[in-house]
């Protein structure tokens, strides 16, 4: 279910809301313009504050029931100590939404000091993303004892009227977000690559872009022959998806998006332990960032052009799959040695990569869950980042620290090239022991149009959380929508 955001003005004390949630800053001081506020609760909104029972801490919250007019609740949330009030409101809002969507009051309003502009947008997303769940296969009980999910939430601006475009801003991210988690949290039985093809089809509907998607047959003539030998295993049709968004000028060379849109990794015949393969479901999350980024970025109608592109199929063990020790050419004529099957992830995004190259792109960013190695280096507060440009390697950093999904460099020196050198192929699908996650992305770099800019995503580790954490359940975190789409604003502007 979708969550409805509006703005409005004025004090605070006079919105009729079952839950107001406000916003304070660590210090110890009750802001004067919430007096009122203060008033209609009888001053214990000032005094928890002055008695330290509520000390603005980041992530602390208290609630306080009310007993007469304007907000029915009030649930004071910490803002802390930070300068980055973006990311402060952001934090703030979503576990306001979160507490709210337990609470079962179905709409609430959201107040921070100064809400304007940016931090409009901020609480916009954060409400929206604090309100997401996925309940589709838990059985409801009897009407009366529903669980009541947020769907309203209003969020006071000292300037509403001046901040419409950034609330509508906002709710595009948290849209795509929103679309992201759910194509993540779907189990691999309904989302397919037909699931994924349906939904990229859906999205291009309902913003006039172009969607054209490839399935088995056109893969072979594409002569796709290092996707196809992921798909070898799998009755399901492995689809190849384009997505075009043209806000830009005609004919500029558009940013490309590449998601690894594995449904399920097994591993194949280099089969995974049983224990915790369940989460390879969630081996489709790029493909679901270029999915919810696609979404947010027709919303937000940026004025740049905008290919998505997903691989997407199962990686499965069965009599008709690839083997450890095959050689297949992929479509950029590169032979490979597959000398581990669970290494698919490289080999889908090799001719998805290659297969870029005819929109002439500007610069291109893929995001996969490509190695545990990475979540062994970084764990699941950074996404490992490494590129051919320098110059773009920066920009991707800087977009990622925008919309607060933080990634970190690694290096690509031509040393690690030693590593996946092929004995009788030109290259082999796997490193050595070290430095999986570079020798990965080495990888990929092969199938890269030549002289174009290249970024990889490796979100292995901050794709989902496999722990309830204060901001996100357990689950799909989202990455890496906001990465992608706070790029592609960077390039509006
Ligand atoms: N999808 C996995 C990577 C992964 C692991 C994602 C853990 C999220 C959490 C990928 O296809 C894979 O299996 N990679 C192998 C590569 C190895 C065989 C070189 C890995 O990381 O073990
Ligand atoms: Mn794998
Ligand atoms: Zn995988």
């Amino acid at each position: 279910m979708s969550i409805t955001l509006s703005l409005r003005g004025g004090d605070p004390a006079r919105v009729a809301t079952p839950l107001l949630a406000v916003g304070l800053h660590s210090g110890g001081v009750f802001p004067r313009v919430l007096a009122a506020l203060d008033r209609a609760y009888g001053g214990v909104l000032s005094r928890a504050v002055r008695q330290g029972d509520f000390k603005g801490a980041r992530d602390e919250s208290l609630l306080i029931v009310g007993s007469g007019r304007g907000p029915a609740r009030v649930l004071l949330v910490g803002l802390g100590e930070s300068s980055d009030t973006y990311a402060v409101i952001t934090r703030a809002a979503t576990l306001a939404g979160r507490k709210g969507n337990s609470m079962g009051v179905r709409r609430m309003a959201f107040w921070a000091p100064q809400l304007s502009g940016d931090t409009v947008e901020a609480a916009a997303f954060g409400l929206s993303r604090g309100a997401w769940d996925f309940t589709d296969y838990k059985t409801q009980p009897a009407a009366k004892d529903r669980p009541k999910p947020l769907v309203e939430a209003v969020v006071i601006a000292t300037n509403a009227r001046g901040s419409q475009a950034a609330l509508a801003a906002g709710i595009a991210l948290g849209e795509g977000q929103r679309i992201a988690r759910r194509l993540q949290q779907l189990p691999g039985n309904v989302c397919t690559p037909e699931h994924l093809a349906r939904m990229a089809r859906d999205i291009g509907k309902r913003h006039t872009l172009r969607v054209s998607v490839y399935g088995r047959r056109d893969l072979k003539r594409l002569k796709m022959e290092s996707f196809l030998a992921v798909a070898a295993g799998t009755p399901q049709d492995p689809k190849l998806i384009v997505v075009e968004y043209r806000g830009g000028r005609r004919g500029e060379a558009p940013v490309a998006l590449v998601g690894k849109g594995l449904c399920f990794d097994s591993g194949g015949i280099s089969i995974k332990p049983a224990q915790g393969m369940e989460m390879m479901k969630y081996d489709m999350s790029g493909a679901a960032g270029v999915l919810g980024a696609m979404e947010a970025i027709a919303r937000m109608k940026l004025t740049v052009n905008v290919v998505g592109l997903i691989g997407s199929t199962t990686n499965m063990p069965s009599g008709t799959s690839m083997n450890p020790g095959d050689v297949v050419t992929a479509s950029n004529g590169t032979t490979i040695e597959i000398l581990n099957t669970d290494a698919e992830g490289r080999l889908v995004l090799a001719d998805v990569l290659a297969y870029s190259a005819r929109f002439k792109p500007a610069a291109i960013i893929d995001a996969a869950t490509l190695t545990g190695a990475c979540v062994v280096a970084l764990g699941n507060s950074a996404t490992g980042v490494m590129g051919n440009d320098d110059a773009l390697v920066d920009e991707v950093l800087l977009a990622a620290r925008r919309g607060g999904e933080p990634g970190w460099p690694l290096p690509m020196w031509d040393e690690y090239k030693e590593m996946i050198k092929g004995d009788i192929a030109d290259i082999k699908n796997i490193g050595g022991r070290g430095a999986g996650t570079i020798t990965a992305a080495l990888f990929l770099r092969e199938f890269v149009p030549a002289g174009v800019p290249w970024v990889h995503l490796d979100i292995a580790g901050t794709a989902y959380s496999e722990t309830d954490l204060v901001i996100i359940p357990k689950g799909p975190t989202g990455v890496p929508v906001r990465t992608f789409v706070e790029f592609v604003r960077g390039r509006a502007r």
